[in-house]
């Protein structure tokens, strides 16, 4: 993809497939997204699909299937136990990872809920470079703690580290000699860290974990939900791997780690999950329990034709060409946005463009949700549909008080190979709007609050009548465009 130079000199996104099946999508008018909105209770989960325009919600479950994906699908074997389909699938990920037993699962948060019985005892705490939601809230309900030890670059929005996800080896030396390695439930390596803008963790620093945990006799489980993003990162920002296999790499990270587990939403292209681990014992704990929460062994709660779809989606991940669309849009949308002054993390994740709430919309203060203002203003603004990551994707403590999130983003998810660089322009056109007119945006606060994970459904209202204003002066600078 990116070893094409125009005659101009530019490097512009040139896509390496083509498309043959499209949907529909529907561009609503400005003073009907308002309403959508105010029905949706601010909260772009609730919108429906038929109102928004271009879905940058997430990447989980929505990526684009490639043609041997479907055709593998009209060969699936439905049987409950012993299906073919689970042997072709385990054979994959054995290729794949290098690792003995596959567990299937019927998601990612599936995997960590079994992760997490198994291995978390109350007033255990698990390290990780940085937590996402639901491994957080199947830690916490174990009665686990959570610590979070990436590198403090990883926590600044502006940075050209190219890998803002790396754990910190002395924040984990010191937090192994404070603790005791026997109350550390496991660490936790997030590849391409989502709440903080789908930063990469880099191949040196994988090694190094595993060499300080082995030490100690901790163990490591390895979240390989966005390893595709971090596959791409690591053979374009580190010169060492630039001639290095995808599928070796992939098999030095399974070997350096005791479980990894994925989210099958997002590595595979299809929907589903797994964990996977070369050690018998853990293998034996975590089995028992698959039949329990998922279904039999051989299927985890998954329909045998996502199955095959994820067989040959996994190995399709092995392949430049169809794992470099996602970071090379989102590339092109971080700098485009840039371009026009819009405050983006950098360098530029995978999994989406994360558009900087905080400084976006610094005026609102942050106990009003100014990532969720701003994913609302953009719906109404665009019919774009991005996700808040910011204090509403946060849990209130135990006491009732609200833990302020390190960040607020608004998070452009870029699903692999679904939208056109048109499409990325025009999003990119919106929000500049949107910036030059963001004094008109306003806070939020919750009307209906779910007690866990609340931004999944929760309802919210707008403090004053700004959204009114937003589509008015919409209407009036746009005349009759939509
Ligand atoms: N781990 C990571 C890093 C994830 O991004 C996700 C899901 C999960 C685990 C859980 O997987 O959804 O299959 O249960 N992320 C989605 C997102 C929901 O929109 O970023 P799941």
């Amino acid at each position: 993809m990116s070893k094409v130079t125009f005659l101009s000199g530019e490097h512009v996104p040139l896509e390496m497939h083509k498309v043959r099946m499209v949907q529909k999508i529907n561009l609503r008018p400005v003073e009907e997204r308002l309403q959508h909105m105010q029905e949706a209770g601010f909260n772009t989960f609730l919108l429906k699909n038929r109102d928004v325009f271009l879905d940058m919600l997430t990447d989980s479950g929505v990526n684009a299937m490639s043609e041997n994906q479907y055709a593998a699908m009209f060969q699936a074997d439905d049987s409950y136990a012993g299906s073919e389909t689970y042997y072709r699938l385990e054979s994959v990920l054995q290729d794949m990872f290098g690792t003995k037993h596959f567990l299937p699962v019927h998601q990612g948060r599936a995997a960590e809920n079994i992760i997490a019985q198994t291995l978390v005892t109350p007033g255990s705490t698990v390290l990780m470079n940085y937590h996402f939601t639901t491994t957080k809230a199947h830690i916490s309900i174990r009665g686990g703690l959570v610590e979070e030890i990436i590198i403090d670059e990883g926590r600044s929005i502006s940075s050209t580290l190219p890998f803002k996800g790396n754990l910190d080896i002395d924040k984990l030396t010191e937090a192994i000699a404070r603790l005791g390695a026997e109350n550390i439930s496991f660490v936790r390596v997030e590849a391409g860290t989502n709440l903080v803008g789908g930063q990469p963790v880099s191949m040196q620093n994988i090694r190094e974990v595993s060499r300080v945990c082995r030490a100690a006799g901790i163990i490591t489980v390895f979240d390989a939900s966005l390893l595709a993003d971090n596959l791409y990162f690591i053979k374009t920002r580190d010169a060492d791997f630039a001639d290095i296999d995808l599928k070796a790499i992939t098999r030095e990270m399974g070997a350096l780690m005791d479980i990894t587990y994925f989210s099958a939403r997002k590595l595979g292209a299809a929907r589903g999950g797994g964990i996977l681990t070369s050690c018998d014992t853990l293998a034996g704990k975590m089995r028992e329990m698959i039949p329990l929460y998922e279904g039999f062994l051989t299927y985890g709660g998954m329909s045998v034709r996502e199955m095959e779809a994820m067989a040959v989606g996994l190995r399709e991940t092995l392949d430049m060409d169809v794992i470099s669309q996602t970071p090379i849009f989102v590339e092109a949308l971080a700098k485009e946005l840039i371009a026009k002054g819009v405050p983006v993390v950098t360098p530029p994740g995978g999994l989406g463009c994360h558009v900087d709430a905080g400084s976006f919309c610094d005026h609102i203060p942050q106990p009003e949700y100014p990532a969720g203002a701003l994913a609302a203003a953009l719906y109404i603004a665009s019919g774009v549909r991005g996700m808040e990551r910011g204090t509403m994707s946060e849990q209130r403590r135990k006491d009732g008080t609200e833990p302020l999130a390190e960040m607020e983003l608004v998070r452009l998810a870029v699903p692999k190979r679904v939208f056109t660089l048109s499409q990325i322009k025009y999003t990119a056109d919106r929000l500049d709007w949107l910036y030059q007119n963001r004094n008109l945006i306003g806070g939020l606060t919750f009307s209906e609050e779910p007690a866990v994970l609340r931004f999944f459904f929760g309802r919210l209202a707008p403090l004053g009548d700004w959204p009114e204003r937003l589509a008015a002066q919409f209407r009036r600078d746009f005349g009759d465009s939509l």
